[in-house]
């Protein structure tokens, strides 16, 4: 696991250049998407990329980690419309070439088995952008998820509905309280993992998933079990990382060429 400590804007550009590279080296480039306020420095970076530098995602194609489920068709909330607004509407991503897990779905296991299979039809996942809730979870495995899980449905944890309530007119009782999620183990599938954390609010959980015992009381720890994981952390992020000094002196000696 790679730890970089940068500010916001850094990271999102050390982001983009990893996707800018599996863009350009892989005939079907296929990017795990992620939501939440924790991607979006990333996707002004790729948009700008696009219209400056003719970065293109037209052979690319893309799935979300997670998907609410019971939010009416067409509400904003929905995963599939804000990687619509924050990443298809500003680039030549073509819009059916992202999948979601079908929250609308009557047969909801069935639906995540589907999109297991998409996700394996479509040859795994290249780079996997993900962020990380306060209690630790990535996509939505809330603590307690299996390390091995799939793509499934959750309940979502109350401190998970308080920290989302902003997107709903801050009232909690407003967050769906079920979801769609891929699993631990579909997460660990994608053969690079990039995490991106800002924050004094995700110290605990940062520390927890750098330095912490694996453990699905902290999900995000079984990242410690991938061979190819970029943690993209500011200052106040890595507030409570033991070895931060550490960290900073391997990232400050990397050879230029070794990339993320
Ligand atoms: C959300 C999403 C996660 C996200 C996390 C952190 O609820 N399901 O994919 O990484 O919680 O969100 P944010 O980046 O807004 O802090």
């Amino acid at each position: 696991m790679e730890v970089v400590v940068v500010p916001v804007a850094e990271a999102a550009r050390l982001a983009a250049d990893a996707v800018e590279a599996v863009l350009r080296t892989r005939q079907r480039p296929v990017l795990g998407l992620a939501t939440g306020s924790s991607p979006l420095a990333l996707y002004d970076e790729l948009a700008r990329r696009h219209a400056d530098e003719g970065l293109s995602f037209a052979h690319a194609r893309g799935f979300l980690l997670d998907e609410y489920v019971g939010l009416p068709p067409g509400d904003p909330e929905r995963y599939r419309a804000v990687v619509g607004r924050e990443l298809v509407a500003r680039t030549d991503l073509p819009p059916d070439a992202v999948l979601g897990p079908d929250g609308d779905a009557a047969d909801l296991p069935a639906a995540c088995a589907a999109y297991e299979r998409a996700i394996a039809d479509a040859g795994g996942v290249d780079l996997q952008v993900l962020g990380i809730g306060t209690d630790g979870h990535v996509g939505f495995n809330e603590p307690g998820s299996s390390l091995a899980s799939r793509t499934r449905v959750k309940t979502l944890a109350e401190q998970t509905r308080r920290d989302n309530a902003r997107f709903f007119g801050d009232d909690p009782a407003a967050v769906p309280a079920h979801v769609l999620t891929q699993g631990l183990a579909t997460i660990r599938d994608a053969r690079h993992l990039v995490l991106l954390a800002a924050g004094p609010a995700k110290a605990a959980a940062v520390a927890q998933l750098v330095e912490g015992p694996v453990s699905a009381r902290w999900p995000a720890t079984v990242l410690q079990l991938h061979p190819h994981v970029t943690v993209l952390v500011d200052e106040a992020a890595a507030a409570r990382l033991e070895l931060a000094e550490h960290y900073r002196a391997t990232w400050r000696g990397k050879p230029a060429w070794q990339g993320l």
